[in-house]
């Protein structure tokens, strides 16, 4: 670890200030497991919902150690040339071109070289001089075998291109995978990285955020939506409310200079929370908003 720039990770508890310096709010669980990642040099897989701060707990990170953000976005399809790299074909094309009727064996040491690579997130954290936060958000939309390519790298921190031989990270980079838990990933993932499962906050936690984030808003309104938003979350529901749409539905109420919550202004509402027909109705039940 370059000590100048990672004074933030030091121990768990710079780790929590350090966070909330940066906006983000930490419960214990969380810091101590930022603090064991950057120690023992190991990747850290954050499942739990969508909407908890997995995806906001790397940007802080990267924000707090000043290191530079790089990011893979997962999807379905995502394979090697989106994960590590690929050649620039259209110019490699233009050189072949261009050089007509030179030597292959010239020709194709040239085109297989840096000037022709493209990089990708996973080979760019590899390569980079200065550390990084390496951030690999939703895992679990990756197939098995873009899975199993990220496995490789992950261990032993070494990327072979076969036709310029083998890059070894110089700084190995701090690891954020997210998963939204939509498919169980592999044993010999979860074996390499350390685990922490985000849930929604508490009361006092989610308070704290709503403050943070949005601070125009006075605290007893503060109180008010989440006591609801926990509440809500108690019912059997298709689709729970999370940090996320607490944030959304405060900064609604902050627009419509909404001072205190009444039953109108929460039916009026409460879409900003809950996106399925079916979950308004019951939360309309349970919050007595029938007509
Ligand atoms: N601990 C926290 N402190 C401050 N803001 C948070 C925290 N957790 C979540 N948030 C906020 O909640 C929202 C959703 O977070 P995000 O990271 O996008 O969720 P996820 O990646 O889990 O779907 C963001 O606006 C984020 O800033
Ligand atoms: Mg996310």
């Amino acid at each position: 670890m370059d000590p100048a720039i990672d004074a933030s990770l030091v121990s768990v508890e710079s780790v929590s200030d350090s966070l909330s310096s940066t906006g983000y709010l930490p419960d214990a669980a969380i810091a101590t497991i930022v603090f064991l990642a950057a120690r023992l040099n190991k990747p850290l897989l954050v499942e739990g919902p969508a909407g908890v701060g997995k995806t906001e707990l790397a940007r802080s990170l990267a924000a707090m150690t000043g290191r530079q953000l790089i990011r893979l976005q997962c999807y379905e399809g995502v394979d090697e040339s989106k994960v590590l790299y690929e050649w620039n074909y259209r110019k490699q094309l233009l050189r072949i071109q261009a050089e007509q009727g030179q030597n292959w064996d010239q020709l194709s040491g040239d085109i297989f070289s840096e000037e022709f690579l493209l990089e990708r997130p996973v080979l760019q954290a590899v390569r980079s001089d200065a550390p990084t936060v390496l951030l690999i958000d939703e895992i679990d939309k990756l197939d098995m075998e873009a899975e199993a390519l990220l496995l490789e790298v992950l261990s032993e921190w070494q990327v072979t291109i076969p036709e310029m031989g083998t890059m070894r990270a110089v700084t190995t980079p701090l690891v954020i995978l997210t998963s939204n838990d939509s498919r169980e990933l592999s044993e010999a993932l979860k074996r390499r990285c350390l685990y922490l499962h985000l849930d929604y906050p508490d009361l006092e936690r989610e308070k704290a955020i709503v403050l943070q984030r949005v601070p125009e808003l006075p605290e007893t309104l503060a109180e008010q939506i989440v006591k609801v938003v926990q509440s809500i979350r108690e019912l059997e529901l298709k689709k729970a409310p999370s940090i996320a749409e607490t944030l959304d539905w405060a900064r609604t109420l902050l627009h419509l200079n909404v001072t205190t919550l009444d039953p109108e202004t929460l039916q009026r509402t409460l879409s900003v929370l809950l996106k399925f027909r079916s979950d308004l109705s019951r939360a309309e039940q349970h919050l007595d908003l029938g007509d």
